[in-house]
């Protein structure tokens, strides 16, 4: 069976679809926004430590577990813990949520890219409307969000069918690249822009956000230390199947240390780009029409697709331009993401066949589970973020939390809200407590960690993670739910508790 399971074609080949999957809608639109939220500096030192501290160590554990079984979530997880074995049905689930509502996204930038090309083919005035007002006017056209939602989603379909290396590797080797450069060409205009100086100094002055009024006051650190936290997970993608199946895929030969530390910097380094990219243009631009600073909107959806709009717009003739270069890098960023959770939902089937001798499925398989995210992407992309109908319209429910709002969140909230850092949670407890933490290590140590490595390794997956999981599941709930937060407190502690118990008593697993 191993010998006709796919692989990559090379570490690099591999490290650039890992940091495909890593780099998406994430790093160039939740990133800035979330820093804008949060204060800017102090997100970002708190983001970097649990990247270090969490991130890494569950990026290590995935790439282990995906390694040593070659199997895909569900069956690796079951090979792998007694106990836990259903983490695998979360990590299959999830991205089918997340699915759901990131080809929509997807769909968007498509139609973004031909509304640019518009502008750029028949002047600035073709579509003479405001960010907001286009914003608008897209959301309450469901068809043209349904078409191109299909459109985003038979892209992915197609390279996905190529194959791991050679349908996933060979786009991310030329699209990792483009968006690399793409994306210096859009910080070099952003930067060059009058008053950009204010966008950075927001970013990277501690106090300054609260200084110059962009919010009113600092978030406290548990709110600012959810958020970073849920932020840091999607955008790493991890604790939802994607980096355990690419894991999979790599030869015994490769440093998954290494490996992982590529992977990490890469992403936190295009994360703080974008937000380089993005945050100083929409200042800057906010400036320029005397938008007092205090109302430049940097938060939610608003940020991608209306306030940068309007910057491009504003930019005169060549703005479209830009507009274009931009959204495509969006696009493609969005692309190779989304193709590693359509790839982790059908490995599970794949690998399957392969176990019964059926080697030429994967064709078929892919088409299955793009129809299956078709199906709930078309409720999330006809809503137009709420913009026709709701969950909660549907139940006919009027004042609502957030998870009822529109079919986005309610997916959203599914997955990124609860399955991810429960998921996470408890594959630290299992990798920390139940089958011990050198599982990892030894699948680790094709590339020989050192004994430093060794010791934070253990302390980590141990104590640190299951922790800080719980205060990330604690900030999720109290973002969808509302409510009072110290019930939802008091039920992250109570799992982290009860799976502690359940993964350290009781016989090990061999
Ligand atoms: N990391 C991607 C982003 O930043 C999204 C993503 C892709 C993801 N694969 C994932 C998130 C797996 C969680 C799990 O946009």
């Amino acid at each position: 069976m191993e010998n006709n399971r796919s692989s990559w074609g090379s570490n690099l080949g591999f490290l650039l679809a890992a940091i495909g999957s890593a780099v998406g809608l994430g790093n160039i639109w939740g990133f800035p926004y979330k820093m804008g939220k949060c204060g800017g500096f102090v997100f970002l030192i708190v983001y970097l430590l649990l990247a270090i501290f969490v991130g890494m160590i569950i990026m290590v554990s995935e790439l282990a577990v995906g390694r040593k079984t070659k199997l895909s979530p569900i069956d690796a997880y079951q090979k792998v813990s007694k106990k836990f074995s259903w983490i695998g049905w979360l990590a299959t689930i999830a991205p089918y949520l997340i699915m759901t509502f990131y080809t929509v996204l997807g769909g968007y930038c498509l139609q973004y890219i031909a509304l640019n090309m518009t502008k750029l083919s028949f002047g600035n005035e073709a579509v003479n409307m405001t960010g907001g007002d286009i914003f608008g006017a897209m959301l309450t056209t469901p068809l043209g969000c349904v078409v191109f939602t299909i459109l985003f989603i038979i892209i992915c379909m197609v390279i996905v069918q190529g194959g791991v290396s050679g349908g996933i590797e060979k786009f991310n080797k030329v699209g990792m690249p483009a968006l690399f450069v793409m994306l210096l060409i859009i910080i070099v205009r952003s930067l060059t822009l009058p008053h950009a100086a204010e966008g950075l100094k927001f970013m990277f002055v501690p106090g300054y956000a609260v200084k110059a009024g962009f919010i009113e006051a600092q978030p406290n650190l548990v709110s600012v230390l959810g958020t970073a936290g849920g932020q840091m997970f999607f955008s790493l993608s991890l604790a939802m199947g994607a980096i355990l199946t690419y894991g999979s895929y790599l030869s015994k030969e490769e440093n998954l240390v290494k490996n992982s530390v590529i992977i990490v910097f890469s992403d936190t380094l295009i994360a703080l780009m974008a937000g380089i990219a993005v945050i100083p243009a929409a200042v800057a631009n906010g400036i320029a029409q005397g938008t007092p600073v205090g109302q430049i909107k940097l938060g939610g959806p608003n940020l991608l697709f209306v306030t940068l709009q309007d910057v491009f717009t504003n930019m005169g003739k060549l703005g479209p331009l830009f507009g274009v270069i931009f959204y495509v890098l969006v696009l493609i960023a969005a692309i190779s993401s989304a193709i590693s959770l359509m790839e982790t939902i059908a490995a599970h089937w794949i690998d399957k066949d392969l176990a019964k001798g059926e080697n030429d499925t994967r064709k078929s398989r892919v088409f299955t589970v793009s129809l299956l995210i078709l199906i709930g992407a078309v409720l999330v992309a006809a809503d137009g973020l709420g913009s026709n109908f709701s969950p909660a319209s549907l139940l006919g429910i009027s004042t609502v939390p957030t998870f009822l709002d529109c079919f986005l969140d309610f997916f959203d909230c599914w997955s990124e809200g609860i399955a991810m850092p429960l998921g996470a949670m408890l594959m630290a407890l299992m990798i920390g407590w139940e089958v011990g933490p050198d599982l990892v290590l030894d699948e680790v140590a094709h590339g020989d960690p050192s004994e430093g490595f060794k010791k934070f390794f253990r302390f980590c997956v141990k104590f640190v993670v299951p922790i800080v999981m719980a205060f990330v599941l604690a900030g999720q709930m109290i973002d969808f739910f509302g409510g009072n937060q110290m019930i939802w407190y008091a039920v992250s502690v109570i799992a982290l508790v009860v799976f502690w118990i359940i993964a350290g008593t009781g016989k090990k697993a061999e």
